[in-house]
């Protein structure tokens, strides 16, 4: 499944550009909450995640880019959040969170940036519906894919087939076969969709396109 990062999306015209995504065969929007301190970059909280929510039944897949994102669990949720990430390097202890998160049915997931091994949440895996390996680092899009992502897709893949597994940052034409075959299922695109030169319906079909032909499957 390609997810369209709304971090490039037009905030202006946000209820347009949800239901062009819909239209565009989009089956999940993946929203980037961050708060200028885990990362160096501020974006929005929960009333844009209530706002989506209000104009699309789509799952809603919530990245929180935050400093102590336990704070926050039960207010995504009732924004509207279906599946929510957390950090491992934003927490002490990502279990309580992992399971607070899955006590409101919605999926867990845990992310690790480039640099952080899989060991640092190996022992967090029993409390993860999902896992999101960020193959940049968090903050911004439109930056060079990093494939140690790869490496940690694949292992993961290996060691736990019912584990969910994302992967996030430079997800483009030339970067989403790798991704696909390396175990991803989850692959959010942002500048691949909104810097295209073709239309969201188009892009989405290419990239879905290239993921399912790597792996031998029709779209
Ligand atoms: C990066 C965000 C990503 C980002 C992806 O911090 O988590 O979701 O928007 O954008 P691209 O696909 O352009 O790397
Ligand atoms: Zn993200």
């Amino acid at each position: 499944m390609v997810l369209p990062s709304m971090l490039l999306c037009d905030f202006g015209n946000l209820e347009r550009e949800v239901q062009a995504l819909e239209a565009a065969g989009a089956r999940a929007l993946h929203l980037d909450v961050m708060d200028g301190v885990f990362v160096p970059n501020l974006t929005y909280g929960m009333p844009i995640v209530e706002a989506v929510r209000r104009t699309t039944d789509l799952p809603l897949d919530v990245h929180l880019m935050i400093a102590r994102p336990g704070e926050y669990i039960e207010q995504f949720i009732e924004a509207g959040a279906s599946s929510l990430t957390i950090h491992v390097e934003a927490v002490d202890d990502p279990r309580p969170v992992l399971e607070r998160i899955r006590q409101h049915d919605a999926v867990a997931c845990l992310a690790l940036n480039p640099p952080t091994p899989l060991e640092a949440i190996a022992r967090y895996l029993p409390y993860c519906d999902m896992v999101l390996c960020m193959s940049v680092m968090p903050g911004f899009g439109s930056q060079p894919f990093e494939p140690v992502a790869l490496e940690k897709l694949r292992t993961l893949r290996a060691q736990h087939s019912d584990l969910i597994l994302e992967i996030d940052g430079g997800v483009n034409e030339k970067t989403i076969a790798d991704c696909t075959r390396a175990g991803a299922q989850m692959l959010v695109a942002g500048s691949a969709i909104f810097h295209s030169n073709v239309s969201y319906k188009q892009s989405l079909a290419e990239l879905t396109g290239l993921s399912s032909s790597a792996i031998g499957r029709a779209p």
